[in-house]
Formats: C-alpha cells, sequence, structure tokens
C-alpha cells in the first residue's frame, strides 16, 4: 500500500466549504483505486486563528507540516484582516520558505462549460499557465518612509536573480514539452521595463537552446491578453513573471468559463519541500456559508495533486468523473448560472467515481 501524509489547510470562507467536500472525493477515490492510502492531517489555521492569537499559523506551523507529502489548501483572506497580513501570515509564509517556485495553472473549457467567448470549446482552450512563484515583482522587497507627511515614499522592486529565472524556464520548457503541441509562450514586458524583463527575455532564449524540440515565441503582456481572446487555439504553454501571470491566470480561468473551476500547484520541484495545491479562486465571502460554491476547483486541485504524488491513474480518472459532472448542467452552481449546490455536486462526483466504469 503507498501511503500520502497530507496537510490540510481550509484556510477562510468558502474554501472551508470547498477543501472538506475535496476530501471526500479524494477518500472515495482512494477506495475506488485502492493501492494508495491518505492521510489527512487538519489544520484550523486562517483568519479566526488571528483574531484569536494575533498569528495566522502558529509560529512552529512550517515544522508541523514539513514532512507532509503535500500540502491541501483552501483559500485565505477575511474582511476586518487586511489582505497583506492574512496573505503574507499564511500562504505566502508557506510558498516562499519551502520555495515552491513553480505555480501551475491549467486552463480548460470542461465538457458542458460554456466559455464567454463564442464559438470556443475544449480543444481550442487549453493551456497551462506556468507562475514564477518566489520573486519578481512580489518579491517583498521594497518600503515606506515618512508616513502621511509631504516627502512620504513607498516602493515594491521588481528582484529577478539569473538562478530564478532560469530555473522556471527549465521547468516551463519541460512541461511544454510533455504536452502534445510542444509550444511555449513566453511573456514579457521588456519594451518597458528594461532592466530585469531584458534579463528574462535573453534567459529564455538561453534556456529555449536547451529544448530544441519545443516550439516557442514571446508576446509582450499587454498583447497577450488580445491574443488570449481573439486567438486561443494559438497557444498551449505559457510561462509569466509573478505579476504578469497573476493577471492572466485570471483572465484564462474567466475565459475557461469560470474562476471556481480553476486549479494550482504551488510546486517545490526538486522535492525538498511539500508542494502546495489549491482552488485559484479565494475565500469569496459574497457566498461562503450559503453551500453554493463551485467544488470542482478544488477536485481538480486534488486531481493535480494526486499526479505530484505519482498516482496518475487516480488522477486521470477523478478528472474523469470531474469532466461527467460539469458536462450535466444540473450540477451547475450559480457561478455558472446553474442552481446547484456543494453538497450536489460533491455527491455526483462520488456517486460516479463508486458507480459507474471510468
Ligand atoms: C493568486 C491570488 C494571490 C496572488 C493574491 C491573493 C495575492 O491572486 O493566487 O493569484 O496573487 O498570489
Ligand atoms: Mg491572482
Amino acid at each position: 500500500m503507498r501511503r500520502y501524509r497530507v496537510a490540510v489547510i481550509p484556510g477562510d470562507g468558502v474554501g472551508k466549504e470547498v477543501i472538506p467536500a475535496g476530501l471526500e472525493v479524494l477518500e472515495a477515490l482512494a477506495e475506488r483505486e485502492g493501492g494508495f492510502e491518505l492521510t489527512f492531517d487538519l489544520f484550523d489555521w486562517g483568519s479566526d486563528h488571528y483574531r484569536a492569537t494575533g498569528l495566522m499559523m502558529p509560529p512552529d506551523g512550517l515544522d508541523q507540516i514539513r514532512s507532509s507529502d503535500a500540502i491541501y489548501f483552501g483559500a485565505v483572506g477575511s474582511p476586518g484582516v487586511p489582505d497583506h497580513i492574512s496573505l503574507w501570515g499564511l500562504r505566502l509564509a508557506i510558498c516562499q520558505p519551502f520555495d515552491q517556485y513553480a505555480n501551475v495553472r491549467p486552463a480548460r473549457v470542461l465538457p458542458g462549460i460554456v466559455s464567454p467567448l463564442r464559438a470556443v470549446t475544449g480543444p481550442e482552450l487549453d493551456w497551462v499557465i506556468v507562475r514564477e512563484n518566489s520573486e519578481g515583482e512580489y518579491a517583498g522587497a521594497g518600503g515606506r518612509v515618512h508616513r502621511g507627511l509631504p516627502p512620504e515614499v513607498a516602493t515594491d522592486v521588481t528582484i529577478m536573480t539569473r538562478a530564478g529565472v532560469e530555473r522556471i524556464f527549465r521547468f516551463a520548457f519541460a512541461l511544454a514539452r510533455s504536452r502534445p503541441r510542444k509550444l511555449l509562450t513566453i511573456v514579457t514586458k521588456s519594451n518597458a521595463q528594461r532592466h530585469a524583463m531584458v534579463m528574462w527575455d535573453e534567459i529564455g532564449a538561453e534556456i529555449a537552446r536547451e529544448f530544441a524540440d519545443v516550439a516557442w515565441d514571446r508576446m509582450l503582456v499587454d498583447a497577450m491578453t488580445m491574443r488570449m481572446t481573439l486567438r486561443p487555439q494559438s497557444l498551449d504553454t505559457i510561462v509569466a513573471s509573478n505579476l504578469h501571470a497573476d493577471i492572466l491566470s485570471d483572465l484564462a480561468a474567466a475565459l475557461a468559463g469560470s474562476l471556481g473551476i480553476a486549479p494550482t500547484a504551488n510546486l517545490n520541484p526538486e522535492r525538498r519541500f511539500p508542494s502546495m495545491f489549491e482552488p485559484i479562486h479565494g475565500s469569496a465571502f459574497d457566498i461562503a456559508g450559503k453551500g453554493i460554491a463551485n467544488p470542482i476547483g478544488s477536485f481538480w486541485t486534488g486531481a493535480m495533486m494526486l499526479e505530484h504524488l505519482g498516482e496518475k491513474t487516480g488522477a486521470d480518472r477523478l478528472m474523469r468523473a470531474i469532466e461527467r459532472a460539469t458536462a450535466d448542467t444540473s450540477l451547475h452552481t450559480p457561478d455558472l448560472g446553474g442552481k446547484a449546490t456543494t453538497r450536489a455536486v460533491t455527491d455526483a462526483v462520488i456517486a460516479v467515481i463508486r458507480g459507474e466504469n471510468l
């Protein structure tokens, strides 16, 4: 029996609804597959923990999850707790020390889902965005002095290192190579940002030489938004800096039909530390507590986690079960224009896993 220990952090808002739903689905899947077992260690970290203790997670939190095989994460952010505190106190407090530098964000039009782009169907929009997740615009470098006074000044400085840029390009080229089209688009803004982004371009071209069988091109980020919208079929794997990929991945999720569906993996590819898997959507306090959050994002996230753990057969089966559910429009939650509840979608996916020949 293959055994995996997963640290589970539902976090805030709808994270507390979709992650438990994901655990039920993963349990059902593990039972059906038979070859492996998942043990879940639950951590109630997040904004409630902050209100009670002044910290988003305990001071030794990282040590509590360091030996896990993976981290299954919900969402962070809550009204009343400043976003930069909740984020840097939990999500980034895990991503950064665990060196999860490759953030992988697939976007695909699943069966039954209608893209806002007229006439776009599954095969025409099937992308993976690779986001540099450890430095760049979100490195956290900068400062603020003379608060409230006329000479007040604040900076957020982009940090790009050769090592950091090389490793994300190697990762992205390798991922592009593993997909049928072997096509990588490098996003840049080197026309306006003339230092870090120029280095980014140069290193991209250098690494490309190591992957002669991968076709690649380069796009300015502003033009990229148009290409994603007007020629989605011309793209496959995309690599971009922390800020650019943050923005483009929301666009990708929307074009694929809903933010409620999109998954993401924060990977430490060398596996020196556990990697973290989360639905891309946030804590969504406007719908939290109503039982209507779309759990598909957390299920797809679960599939990415299984693949990372080496359980490819289980991951593929889970994806097929998810596609059965999305194909049935009576199982669409309100974000997809339907009326289904988190419970109904979860039950349906579990029933497919248990009962059908997938
Ligand atoms: C995301 C989110 C976060 C990020 C926010 C909450 C800072 O937008 O995962 O894309 O940019 O890292
Ligand atoms: Mg974002």
